[in-house]
């Protein structure tokens, strides 16, 4: 993105998966490697914003001029955020988990008999998206969320637009080779209320810089 195009703008990105404990040594986590939202977080430092990330558990460098937050469950990310805004724009990249256990168990949990199954009661965690896309005293210019979808990638994405009310959607394909979770790669499209932008398929470092360009330009209409 080029030089000064998010210049003076507070920016919060989330990034990563969560890992939602069961017990001390077990966790439910996902395969999403973080590379997306730190490109992300990297590019708009360089465009000039302040950047603030929210990281969940990942092995990635801190982009240089970005203010880091580690933090490892749904509920974690949704406290660090909440603490990090007001800001002038979200960008929601993380993959967050959609369940939690209903409790944790503070003693490893024991193997049941061979033959026998172990029930683990799921709870619903915060949306930590539409949350903040609801706050008013937020102060956010711009609401971007992603969108991870095996199928009808557009279908799923547009629902979610309007459902979370969101500015802008980012929607990429997961489960085919040089997409998505792991990969270095990326294929995206991002919509918004009345229009569509195709992103050539390509590294997430330059994707990144190609949705900060974008960003500038709906904070703009
Ligand atoms: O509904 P779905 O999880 O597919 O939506 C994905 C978008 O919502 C992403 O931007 C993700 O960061 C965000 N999200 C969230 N909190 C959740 C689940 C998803 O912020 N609990």
């Amino acid at each position: 993105a080029g030089p000064g195009l998010l210049q003076g703008l507070r920016v919060i990105v989330t990034a990563g998966p969560t890992y939602e404990d069961l017990d001390p040594v077990r966790y439910l986590g996902n395969r999403s490697s973080g590379k997306m939202g730190f490109a992300v977080a990297a590019s708009a430092a360089r465009a000039g914003a302040e950047g603030v990330l929210v990281a969940g558990p990942v092995q990635l460098p801190t982009p240089p001029g970005v203010q880091r937050v580690d933090v490892r469950s749904a509920v974690q990310m949704r406290q660090a955020v909440m603490e990090a805004l007001p800001a002038d724009v979200y960008i929601g990249a993380a993959a967050v988990a959609d369940y939690t256990p209903r409790s944790f168990s503070p003693s490893k949990i024991k193997k049941t008999g061979a033959g026998q199954t172990l029930t683990v009661e799921l709870v619903r965690t915060p949306d930590i998206l539409s949350e903040v896309a609801s706050r008013e005293d937020a102060g956010l210019k711009l609401v971007v969320g992603f969108a991870a979808e095996t199928d009808d990638v557009a279908g799923y994405a547009r629902q979610k637009l309007a459902a979370k009310r969101l500015d802008l959607i980012v929607a990429n394909r997961v489960g085919v080779p040089g997409s998505g979770f792991e990969s270095d790669d990326n294929a995206m499209t991002a919509y918004w209320n009345g229009g569509e932008r195709e992103f050539p398929p390509g590294p997430k470092v330059r994707l990144a810089d190609d949705l900060v360009a974008l960003i500038a330009e709906r904070m703009r209409a």
